[in-house]
């Protein structure tokens, strides 16, 4: 298998400073002291705990137990594998990966994929650009006010009128029908009990389907001529690269304006959001036209804290919104919606009254549970009880799929104020809901999803790791010389303990890899910066001997402990060892001085 050599990750990570990569992802990052902060992106907390170590180059949080290295931030943020995040980053910064081994890595197969796409996207928007096939689709994008400049940063192309366009130039450059069929690009059939291909796109508008990193991995074809037969639109079906469930057009350009405003507008169509990124609205994605799910709302999650959904005034825009909110809101994302002025999309509004119109719908749109009030208000008769109690029932209905009690607080009395019920009586009711609710079988993902609480480790040894790391040059003699690193209770400590008694503390962040997860997030833990925990005015090194002692005593109180069941000593000698655990014990208690000796002793007898 191709490997990325070792020396190519480490100038990566070289060139990727921990804090600036964290910081293009969570802008409110703050330097606080020695380290920097900010609220942790893997848990919901309201006061940071999330804190990023510039000299160490890692991070954790005190919070969940999240923690490493830069690699690490990328594959926990971006939810990506260790190859993957290499990846990321080695674009970041500009360097060029070259495997070891000869072709790049096993998934072959995707990288095909990826290849094709990029090159049909290529052609087609060469077509559209300047072939004589692609006046028909110049002239239909013209008049639809789509300038060649913005098609060009779009990609957007043309599918020629043929039945093996595309094909035939692929086979040309070495791809297989399969390939290509596996890329959603052309579509499998039968002649005369022969199987045979013909392109899935033709004479169609070509709209290119980026993931978040901007590489194409699908399409979505429109007809030009509304007289023609077909589908108006025609999209890829899914493949190892296109999943439709959790893909967003123009993701990857709305990326970075979503990270700053934290805030992402969610259209429907391909050209509604090209023409909101025209007029300079560039936080805005689109859902094309499927229903939004909760990889939707995850990978959103990721970058913004707010939604403002803008569908159809119609019907069916109204369901889709409401549901849609429902899923955002179960994200732990704040909902708006933007209800637009009858037969009107944000492609037309903006055309016909300008950016302005539609900054000023994004501005003023009504939170979602607002906006769910005001259409059950609309469609039930709140004058008779029965009326008013769907309303009640579906209010908490929608409340209650908001996970946070912080949260759903304000909801309840907002919905009170509108609907003139008592906050008590609406959280009383909304209790009894979520008891229902409870009762019922919790759905598969539900459990995989909620997060493991981090594992506690034991205070002291914890402590003692970090007094090694921040002040290895006077700690680290003392431990070597006066605990065995045996006397610590927990396998990961100890480990680690072992290993600075023969690295120095920079062997735990070079070789950070070589680490399995739960030693890595003790790792970032003990070096982002030292507990509060430990007393600043006590030196280091009479901290370390504090614990030393400590951890004796506990060996011996577990050696006490044990005697009487030893089988081994007579009662006498059970008598006799016990008596000089007991005088060892005060020795240990007097202090460090009066310690020594005795540890000198038992260290020696036992070698
Ligand atoms: N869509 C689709 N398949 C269809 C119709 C629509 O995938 N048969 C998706 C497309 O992504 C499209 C979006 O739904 O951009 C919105 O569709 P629609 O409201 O029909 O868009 P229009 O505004 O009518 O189309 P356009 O803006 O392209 O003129
Ligand atoms: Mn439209």
């Amino acid at each position: 298998m191709a490997m990325i050599p070792k020396e190519t990750i480490e100038e990566i990570r070289a060139r990727c400073n921990v804090v600036e990569v964290v910081g293009t992802y969570l802008p409110q990052l703050r330097r606080r002291g020695s380290t920097f902060k900010c609220n942790c992106p893997f848990h919901q907390e309201k006061t940071p705990s999330f804190t990023v170590n510039e000299t160490r180059q890692i991070f954790h949080c005190f919070g969940c137990g999240a923690g490493g290295d830069v690699f690490r931030f990328v594959m926990e943020y971006e939810k990506v594998d260790f190859v993957t995040a290499v990846k990321i980053l080695a674009e970041r910064a500009s360097v060029e990966i070259i495997y070891e081994g000869g072709r790049p890595e096993k998934s072959g197969d995707k990288d095909a994929l990826y290849k094709i796409h990029r090159e049909a996207a290529t052609f087609y928007h060469r077509l559209l650009a300047e072939g004589t096939e692609g006046v028909e689709a110049r002239r239909y994008l013209e008049e639809r006010d789509l300038p060649a400049d913005l098609l060009k940063e779009f990609q957007v192309g043309f599918a020629p009128n043929e039945w093996d366009g595309l094909m035939k130039r692929a086979l040309k450059k070495g791809y297989t029908a399969e390939q290509l069929e596996a890329a959603g690009l052309v579509v499998p059939s039968e002649r005369s009990g022969q199987k045979i291909h013909y392109d899935r796109f033709r004479n169609r508008v070509m709209f290119p389907i980026c993931d978040p990193m901007g590489r194409v991995i699908g399409f979505s074809g429109r007809i030009m001529n509304q007289a023609e037969k077909g589908a108006k639109y025609v999209n890829s079906p899914e493949t190892l690269l296109f999943r439709k469930n959790q893909i967003l057009f123009a993701f990857d350009k709305a990326r970075k304006p979503i990270v700053e405003s934290r805030q992402a507008i969610v259209v429907e169509g391909q050209i509604d959001a090209i023409r909101c990124h025209q007029a300079g609205l560039t936080n805005v994605v689109a859902s094309q036209g499927t229903a939004l799910t909760e990889n939707h709302a995850r990978l959103i999650k990721r970058y913004a804290d707010e939604v403002v959904l803008v569908l159809d005034a119609d019907a069916a825009g109204v369901k889709a919104a409401l549901t849609s909110s429902e899923i955002f809101i179960a994200a732990e994302l704040s909902v708006r919606v933007v209800t637009l002025p009858e037969k009107e999309d944000p492609d037309s509004l903006i055309k016909k009254s300008g950016a302005e119109a539609l900054i000023t719908l994004v501005k003023e749109a009504p939170a979602a549970l607002d906006f769910l009030i005001d259409c059950l208000g609309r469609q039930e008769n709140m004058a008779t009880e029965a009326g008013r109690m769907r309303v009640v029932k579906a209010v908490l209905d929608f409340i209650s799929h908001c996970p946070s009690a912080a949260r759903r607080d304000p909801m309840i009395h907002r919905s009170a104020d509108l609907l003139h019920i008592s906050p008590q009586a609406l959280s009383q009711d909304l209790r009894r809901e979520q008891r229902n609710q409870r009762a019922a079988p919790r759905r598969a993902d539900e459990i995989t999803t909620a997060p493991a609480p981090p594992k506690i480790y034991p205070k002291e040894e914890i402590s003692l790791l970090e007094l090694l790391v921040h002040h290895y040059p006077d700690v680290q003699p003392l431990v070597h010389d006066y605990l065995p690193a045996r006397y610590l209770s927990d396998s990961i400590c100890r480990e680690l303990v072992e290993l600075l008694m023969v690295e120095l503390p920079e062997a735990l962040t070079e070789g950070f890899q070589d680490f399995d997860d739960a030693s890595q997030k003790v790792i970032s833990r003990v070096q982002v910066e030292e507990s509060r925990t430990i007393d600043a005015e006590t030196e280091p090194v009479e901290l370390a001997q504090r614990y030393v002692l400590l951890f004796w005593k506990r060996q011996l109180e577990r050696e006490q402990a044990a005697l009487s069941q030893r089988t081994d000593l007579s009662n006498e000698e059970r008598f006799r060892e016990s008596t000089r655990i007991r005088h060892d014990l005060h020795a240990l208690s007097k202090g460090w001085s009066h310690a020594l000796p005795m540890i000198e002793v038992r260290l020696h007898s036992e070698k």
